[in-house]
């Protein structure tokens, strides 16, 4: 049989992970086949069981199941453990499922293998304090920013993980009133807001030529966010393309052992998109 993958999810029909890995595969000459697994909301443990039952060996998790997927791992990588979700599930030598979260991996991989930026000694903000956040916290402060500041509509989330954080570098959090007017070198964009096609709350005087702005989001067309930030003059705007593809090389590269090449993947996914 087939080594046999898949994204599970709910609602999962426009995931571009099967594309992603089936270019994977075929650039390292890799055999594999990888599906999407729709989920009803409480059938998650048993579509898992399921897979992994039939000879399945490996998971990618997405929307709403990530937490869940973290609390029925046996054991995590640090990277999941810190983000509180997984996002890539196998069964490990010893037969358990072990659970990685590749996000802020892959975003962080993105930013600097991709974009060719820095972020050590840095100042960054990042707007949001749900999920996404929290998933790219961990690999972002292992950058050694000089300082960075989460922004939430809820102000009380965002000192929440700056506390839970608080040890791995020098992290703060409040509301989007609280931010810093100046300029920043990086304002990362991790809520939801874009999905509505709304902005948060945010002085402009945070964006400046030499701010770089990264929307974990994607679209065909720039985001909301991207926008702003290309009208106030931000140096480098991008979306979250490439983060998307890196998240994916990762769990490949932990499945198969081998990391493929993204930038390819990347220029053909961006064309399909538009
Ligand atoms: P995710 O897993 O994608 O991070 P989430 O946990 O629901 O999803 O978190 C969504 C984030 O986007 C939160 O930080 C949320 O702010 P609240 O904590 O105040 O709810 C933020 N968000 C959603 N819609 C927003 C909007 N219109 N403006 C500003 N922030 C928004």
């Amino acid at each position: 049989m087939i080594d046999q993958y898949a994204v599970i999810g709910n609602p999962v029909a426009h995931s571009k992970s099967p594309y992603i890995h089936a270019c994977f595969a075929r650039q390292t000459g890799q055999e594999l086949e990888y599906t999407r697994i729709v989920a009803e909301l409480d059938q998650f443990a048993l579509r898992l069981n399921n897979f992994f039952a039939a000879g399945g060996r490996g998971l990618n998790v997405t929307v709403p199941f990530k937490q869940e997927a973290y609390a029925l791992a046996a054991s995590l990588s640090p990277q999941a453990t810190l983000a509180g979700a997984v996002n890539t599930l196998m069964i490990d030598t010893n037969g358990r499922l072990y659970g990685h979260n590749t996000d802020g991996l892959g975003l962080v991989q993105d930013i600097i293998g991709n974009l060719g930026q820095v972020l050590r000694d840095r100042r960054i903000l990042v707007l949001g304090a749900g999920g996404a956040t929290r998933g790219i916290l961990q690999p972002l402060l292992a950058e050694q920013p000089h300082s960075l500041f989460i922004a939430n509509r809820t102000p009380a989330k965002a000192r929440e993980l700056a506390a839970i954080f608080s040890a791995l570098g020098p992290v703060q959090g409040g509301g989007f009133d609280e931010v810093d007017a100046q300029p920043y070198d990086w304002v990362l964009n991790a809520t939801a807001a874009s999905l509505q096609g709304e902005l948060p709350p945010l002085p402009t005087g945070v964006v400046a030529r030499q701010t770089r702005c990264y929307d974990l989001m994607y679209a065909a067309e720039p985001t909301v966010f991207c926008k702003w930030a290309l009208t106030l003059g931000a140096s480098l705007v991008s979306d979250g393309l490439g983060m998307l593809v890196e998240q994916a090389a990762e769990s490949f590269k932990l499945w198969r052992g081998i990391r493929p090449d993204t930038r390819s993947v990347i220029a053909e996914l961006r064309r399909e998109l538009t």
